[in-house]
């Protein structure tokens, strides 16, 4: 048989899903699974968004589109960028893609050679170095540890690009953490970004509209618009309006930055269909009331989230203020057991825990920080307390796996 090529081995299918099957067939078998593990929203578009599609369906050809993006998609997305506080760009600086990681996927191949280095923070989402392994390209990872909050210091930033890689990318609110960074704080990285003109910045603030505690989304292009220039700002109507599988995403950049990605479009998808860019553009310029409402909601649940989980002896969790993940630091666990099953890091927690009390979260090492564990909290309300009383419950169970060894051997 012919061999596959190579970058197919570098491939590894989504750590999440595989969590996300598991809890799948447990639920299949008749268990109670609460399922914190995917980051999916709990809402559906509103009835705008369908009165398009049905809309289109009356008028429209099912021709092929603008590899680009049509005209009435890349001018919302415009208007939409203004309402964000990103002034200035026109339809030669946007495309679009199938969802935000189709658009990350080109732009990591428009930007990155084989060899090439790619810089980001860890707690990361998981598709960076997926992405990067598939395409060769050499990752390096700064951690950024609980105690910092999860997040990148102006300082190890500074640091990082004094190599001149070839991309920095940078994901705020964060995805797994929900951190949210301020406007000094962003001011300070752009600062820093102006410093070393080498290298390539992706933005990826597919959850910008997600920000709670008044904190205001803000982007380096803001505070020093020369970065402008070698600066993509990628956006999605997954997550704010409520339509993952719809499968549109965006990015805004510089011209000629662009034109290369319409390129890798009319070769890869031709064009986005035109009844889903009915629906986005719909979503786009109708009320807004509906992303509005989940923000509130969602900042609502964080709190709960938070309550119960810094009620837990041991366990830290940093204030998430943006999107809809928790991630506490939960090596408290570690070297503990439960029911007998020992618990030596974050996959045994866990594993445990989805088999013991049928909650399912994603291990923080799938992130690149193994002492934590993601919690996507965006399930009907009275779930959510379920799966948080059944996390309660689990940890008081825990037994000292290393005194109840040593017990036993010196009995
Ligand atoms: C940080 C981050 N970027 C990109 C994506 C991809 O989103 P989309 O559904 O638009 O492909 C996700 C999805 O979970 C994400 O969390």
């Amino acid at each position: 048989m012919p061999r596959l090529a190579t970058r197919t081995g570098r491939a590894k299918p989504s750590a999440i899903m595989v969590i996300a099957d598991k809890a799948r067939q447990l639920k299949a078998e008749g268990k109670d699974v609460v399922n914190f593990s995917i980051g999916v929203p709990n809402f559906l578009p509103g009835e705008h968004v369908y009165a398009a599609v049905r809309d289109w369906t009356q008028h429209d050809s099912g021709a092929y589109g603008s590899n680009r993006g049509s005209p009435e998609l890349l001018d919302a997305i415009v208007a939409h960028l203004q309402q964000s506080g990103l002034d200035g760009y026109t339809r030669n600086h946007i495309t679009v893609g199938i969802g935000a990681k189709q658009v990350l996927y080109n732009l990591c191949e428009a930007l990155l050679d084989e060899g090439d280095e790619i810089v980001f923070p860890a707690p990361y989402w998981t598709s960076y170095v997926d992405i990067a392994e598939i395409l060769g390209a050499r990752a390096t990872i700064l951690p950024c540890p609980p105690e910092q909050h999860y997040k990148l210091t102006p300082a190890q930033l500074d640091k990082a690009l004094a190599s001149n890689p070839k991309v920095f990318l940078f994901n705020n609110p964060s995805n797994p953490t929900g951190m949210v960074y301020t406007r000094d704080e962003i001011a300070a990285l752009a600062d820093v970004l102006a410093k070393h003109p080498n290298t390539w910045i992706i933005a990826d603030d597919i959850y910008n509209r997600l920000v709670f505690d008044g904190i205001g989304y803000h982007n380096v292009v803001q505070f020093r618009p020369e970065l402008r220039e070698r600066t993509f700002i990628m956006d999605s109507l997954s997550k704010t309006y409520g339509m993952p599988g719809w499968r549109v995403g965006f990015v805004a950049g510089p011209e000629a930055g662009v034109k290369a990605l319409v390129t890798l479009n009319s070769n890869h998808i031709t064009c986005l269909p035109e009844i889903i860019t009915a629906a986005a553009v719909a979503a786009l310029n109708g009320p807004q009331d509906i992303p509005a409402a989940k923000r509130e909601e969602f900042a609502k649940r964080r709190d709960d989230v938070l309550q119960a989980l810094r009620a837990i002896p041991g366990v830290k969790c940093p204030r998430p203020q943006g999107a809809f993940y928790a991630f506490p630091d939960i090596s408290v666990a570690f070297g503990k057991s439960h029911n007998g099953k020992p618990i030596e890091n974050d996959v045994d927690f866990c594993k445990t825990l989805l088999e013991e009390k049928f909650v399912a979260t994603v291990p923080g090492s799938a992130f690149g920080e193994p002492r934590s564990l993601r919690i996507s909290y965006t399930c009907a309300p009275a779930q959510l307390q379920k799966g948080l009383a059944r996390i309660q419950e689990f940890f008081a169970e825990l037994s000292d796996a290393r005194a109840e060894r040593a017990r036993a051997a010196n009995a």
